[in-house]
């Protein structure tokens, strides 16, 4: 047992990953950029300088979700270095904690010192409608599996990594003062992981509300995980899609979570731009 769990971490070894990656492609990113559902939008801004897909990539998870790709973008968003994760995998696609993060680490370890993570989300925060967008001030991952359970790798990380500043304060106001200067309403708000693949029940959204969750998901926090205890910049920005609190009556789809996103996406793709810029600048 313990034997098969190794092989499967070892199988989506994030090193072997990057030392791949660079024997193709030299590229040195200043940001890395996580598109989550109907944010794929952001990929048609960039100069693309190459492209791998996860596919070709020995050992690596693949995407199994209408609306989700599987592809690194390497190429210049303006003129910021960057490299995208068009399309992420999610634990609820089977695969373990340690695969799912693998990418975002592989990112790092191509020398992404900051890495923006955007997703779709449930609201809990009644003052939030579906297209609110949320800065992601920090988060509550007590629902799912750490992705740093099992064996350290010290090359990583320590074994017990600080939590306390996950997003990055200094950027985190980078990207309100973006957001104001575009006219783009932004929230701050906690965003809480859950394995999916069901949407919440209404009591479970309550829950999560009363533990001061202001939006649900199914990715993201596992990612910011691991990348904070690797000492990376992050920055997190949710598209809430539809209301998860209260939902009693309405039943969400993912079509509709799709649509929405692709809706609020434009907005979303000028704050990650605008942000992504004014940082490279030292703004
Ligand atoms: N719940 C969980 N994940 C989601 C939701 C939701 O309501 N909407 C988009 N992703």
């Amino acid at each position: 047992m313990s034997e098969n769990v190794n092989k499967s971490i070892n199988e989506c070894d994030p090193f072997a990953a990057a030392d791949f990656i660079r024997s193709k492609i030299s590229f040195d990113p200043f940001f890395g950029i996580v598109l989550g559902s109907g944010l794929g939008g952001l990929a048609d801004e960039i100069k693309v300088t190459d492209r791998i897909s996860y596919s070709d990539i020995p050992g690596f998870p693949k995407s199994t979700v209408e609306g989700h790709k599987g592809e690194y973008i390497f190429g210049y968003l303006d003129e910021v270095p960057v490299i995208l994760m068009n399309g992420r995998v999610h634990f609820y696609e089977g695969y373990p904690m340690q695969q799912v993060v693998t990418p975002v680490r592989v990112m790092a370890l191509l020398g992404a010192k900051n890495i923006f993570l955007t997703n779709a989300s449930g609201g809990l925060n009644r003052s939030y409608k579906p297209g609110t967008l949320m800065c992601i001030n920090d988060h509550i991952t007590s629902f799912i599996p750490s992705p740093l359970l099992g064996p350290n790798d010290d090359r990583l990380s320590t074994r017990f990594p600080a939590m306390s500043q996950v997003y990055d304060r200094e950027y985190m106001a980078v990207m309100h003062k973006v957001a104001d200067g575009l006219g783009i309403p932004l929230e701050d708000g906690v965003y809480l992981q859950v394995t999916g693949p069901a949407f919440e029940s209404p009591a479970e959204s309550r829950a999560y509300a009363m533990l001061g969750a202001d939006a649900v998901g199914m990715s993201t926090a596992c990612e910011a995980v691991v990348l904070c205890a690797m000492g990376v910049r992050l920055l997190g920005l949710s598209c809430v899609t539809d209301m998860a609190i209260d939902n009693e009556d309405i039943e969400v789809t993912h079509e509709e979570v799709q649509a929405v996103a692709n809706q609020a996406g434009t907005k979303l793709i000028q704050i990650v731009r605008n942000t992504v810029s004014s940082i490279y600048r030292g703004l």
